[in-house]
């Protein structure tokens, strides 16, 4: 399993202004874009083909990703290589692609738009606006994976505890037994907090087997309308497909770059910890406090 799905279509209309000729998923968090730690953690546990899910104005993501010729020999000439080390990420053996969602019909339909890639293996989909832990160190991919391979599952989801305020912006499980790995019963988009089965919030990373694209062929428009990917995972549930959860571990705190509370919260959390300028930046937070 060694294929992965981005979705970066979105329009990323809760990040107006900065959003407006910039994709959210180039908005930097400490150092780098939030789109690089994704690709960073998939790289890590060894997937080697990348698609992209895009739309309009999307296309720094591809620039990102592929090598400036005329910037690496700059810098090679001026002898610049601790800067040369920052742009080592582009050179990792991985193949990317891209593919236009040509109608943003919902993260349902955006993961259709990449039926041929998965060429009727399973593949992972990370969406492309989480970043999973502090500069996302984590292996939850891998553990979902094993999951899969282990139950003989259609689907394995990540999940995290969320408070009662939170449960109505995400897919909830039905879980049918507690602790980390659990099998599901039913899944909820965006549920009420009475509709809503537990606390339990998809996090953004998913691994499927490809009966999720004849799930989705037969899921109607459900939430706001659009092709809801939740919707799809509860008909293979109710067809007698295993579906599992993983919940992420206690460093493995989901930053959910959905609007600019949590992105400051991403920002300042990850910039803390910068090695050359945390400290300073603690120190400098803490006189403002004081002021
Ligand atoms: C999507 C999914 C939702 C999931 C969330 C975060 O919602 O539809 O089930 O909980 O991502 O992983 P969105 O954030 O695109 O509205």
């Amino acid at each position: 399993m060694n294929k992965a799905v981005i979705p970066v279509a979105g329009l990323g209309t809760r990040l107006l202004p900065a959003t407006k000729s910039q994709p959210k998923e180039m908005l930097p968090v400490g150092r780098k874009p939030i789109v690089q730690y994704i690709v960073e953690e998939l790289i890590r546990i060894g997937i080697e083909e990348i698609l992209f899910i895009t739309g309009p104005g999307k296309t720094s993501i591809e620039n990102h990703f592929g090598v400036n010729y005329e910037l690496v020999q700059t810098l090679r000439e001026k002898g610049k290589e601790e800067l040369l080390a920052e742009l080592e990420f582009d050179r990792v053996p991985a193949q990317y692609y891209y593919t236009h969602q040509r109608q943003l019909l919902g993260l349902g339909h955006a993961v259709l738009c990449s039926r041929s890639f998965a060429d009727d293996e399973p593949f992972v989909v990370a969406l492309g606006d989480s970043i999973i832990g502090l500069n996302a160190q984590s292996d939850i991919v891998r553990r979902m994976q094993r999951c899969f391979v282990e139950k003989g599952c259609v689907a394995v989801i990540a999940f995290e505890q969320v408070s009662n305020e939170k449960v109505h912006q995400y897919g909830i499980a039905q879980p049918k037994s507690n602790g980390e790995f659990f099998e599901l019963s039913d899944i909820v988009e965006k549920p009420t907090l009475q509709e809503a089965p537990s606390n339990l919030a998809v996090a953004a990373r998913y691994v499927f087997s490809p009966k999720i694209f004849a799930a989705l062929d037969r899921t109607e428009p459900g939430k706001g309308g659009e092709i809801q990917l939740t919707d799809a995972i509860r008909l293979l549930i109710k067809e007698g497909g295993k579906v599992w959860g993983v919940q992420l571990g206690v460093n493995e705190r989901r930053h959910d770059i959905g609007n600019f509370g949590s992105y400051f919260r991403a920002f300042t959390e990850f910039a803390l910890a910068d090695e050359k300028y945390g400290e300073s930046l603690r120190e400098y937070i803490a006189t403002l406090n004081k002021g």
